[in-house]
């Protein structure tokens, strides 16, 4: 492998259920010019897909079937980020025939010049260990339950709070607990905790870790 001056820059940012991640990893990629793969998206594809087929999650070998034949187009469909198809893509994600199978998609998005932020569960620690910046974003749950009632909201989707802190805590012991690349932080990694932070503060924090790993003009 080239030296890591040499490769394209991969920011890693990785953190449970709305901690902050997308709206992080977008800015950081649109601030140094990168491209931006919302990880999470692939697992949600392949359960869209699954359940389009009348497959159950449950269903590894069905699951990795769908995972080998995710495509570009299959990321754009507004139904990935409904709540039913999230809960659907962290149960099939506990299958390592399918995180493997998503493995080569997201290692080739990472290594195109001119780099890449990726945000997920086990970008730092699996996808891409040997990424320049790893970034591990935390949240309170009361935090992370408020600010995915404001978004579901905000797209008109009517939900009860409790239900939806619910949710959250099923889905963070489905996704740190499972064996297959569990959700944790890096070793190497920065941890940056968002319960008490805007977005603005977090890229400010974000961007000052990133500048300290760039080599210096
Ligand atoms: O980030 P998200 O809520 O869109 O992700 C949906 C599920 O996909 C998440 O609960 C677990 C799984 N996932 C994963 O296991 N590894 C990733 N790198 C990204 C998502």
């Amino acid at each position: 492998m080239p030296p890591a001056e040499e490769r394209p820059l991969v920011i890693a940012v990785d953190g449970p259920a709305a901690a902050g991640k997308g709206t992080l990893a977008r800015r950081l990629a649109a601030h140094y010019g990168l491209r931006h793969l919302d990880t999470g998206l692939l697992y949600r594809a392949v359960a869209l897909r699954l359940l389009r087929q009348k497959g159950e999650p449950g269903q590894a070998e069905a699951a990795a079937a769908q995972a080998r034949a995710v495509t570009d187009a299959d990321l754009a469909d507004p139904a990935l980020r409904d709540e039913a198809v999230g809960e659907a893509a962290s149960a099939l994600a506990v299958h390592g025939a399918v995180r493997e199978a998503l493995l080569d998609y997201q290692r080739a998005f990472a290594a195109r010049p001119p780099g890449a932020v990726l945000d997920g569960r086990d970008i730092g620690t699996v996808v891409c260990p040997d990424a320049q910046v790893k970034i591990y974003l935390e949240a309170s749950v009361a935090v992370r339950a408020a600010r995915r009632l404001c978004e579901l909201r905000s797209r008109g989707v009517e939900s009860i709070e409790s239900r939806v802190l619910d949710e959250i805590k099923a889905r963070d012991a489905r996704d740190s607990r499972r064996s297959a690349a569990p959700l944790k932080p890096a070793a190497d990694a920065c941890r940056i905790d968002t319960t008490a932070l805007g977005p603005d503060e977090v890229f400010e924090r974000a961007a000052a870790i990133v500048d300290a790993r760039l080599p210096s003009p």
